[in-house]
């Protein structure tokens, strides 16, 4: 009897990628997206590279956004490839595009600390695929309404 739940259970997962593979993968930033490991690499590339505008607490001063705050509700909607892709490309102000890919995935990892996101077990990936697949959610998506939200957008 178990047995055959299970193999009901197998069949049905492997119907699922067939039918929709985006909603299958979608994540949101509260699902443990970064690693601790991670986050504190990029403290110390945030520290060499962006502290010094935008603070080391990332609070920002009058000329600088801070990355922290008012920062959630204004990147809030859009997938992580897209603040990965700013920073990537305008950060830091005075030397845009001078960190690498994997440098700013590691940053993106500690913005994410800094804002109460929760550490996982797989690092964020530099691939902005992949990245494309994790929605910046300011509130934590309710199990029931993310699959809702998930099936409504398509
Ligand atoms: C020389 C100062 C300076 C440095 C260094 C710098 N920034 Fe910035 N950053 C700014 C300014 C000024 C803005 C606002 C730019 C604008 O509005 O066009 C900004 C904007 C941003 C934003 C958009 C914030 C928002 O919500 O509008 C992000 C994200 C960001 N910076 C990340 C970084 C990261 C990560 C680094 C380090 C790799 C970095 N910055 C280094 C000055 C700096």
């Amino acid at each position: 009897m178990r047995r055959k739940i299970l193999l009901t259970f197998m069949a049905l997962a492997a119907l699922i990628p067939a039918q929709s593979p985006q909603a299958q993968s979608r994540q949101s930033v509260w699902d443990g997206v970064y690693t601790e490991e991670q986050a504190s690499r990029g403290q110390t590339l945030f520290q060499q590279s962006c502290a010094r505008c935008h603070g080391a607490n990332l609070a920002g001063t009058f000329e600088t956004p801070p990355l922290i705050g008012r920062f959630i509700p204004y990147w809030a909607g859009t997938t992580l490839d897209v603040l990965f892709d700013y920073i990537s490309t305008a950060m830091p102000l005075d030397r845009p595009g001078s960190l690498g890919r994997g440098a700013n995935a590691d940053i993106v990892a500690f913005i994410l600390k800094a804002n109460n996101f929760p550490a996982g077990a797989q690092e964020l990936s530099a691939d902005s695929d992949r990245q494309k697949m994790i929605s910046f959610d300011a509130v934590k998506p309710q199990p029931a309404t993310a699959g809702r939200r998930n099936t409504k957008k398509r």
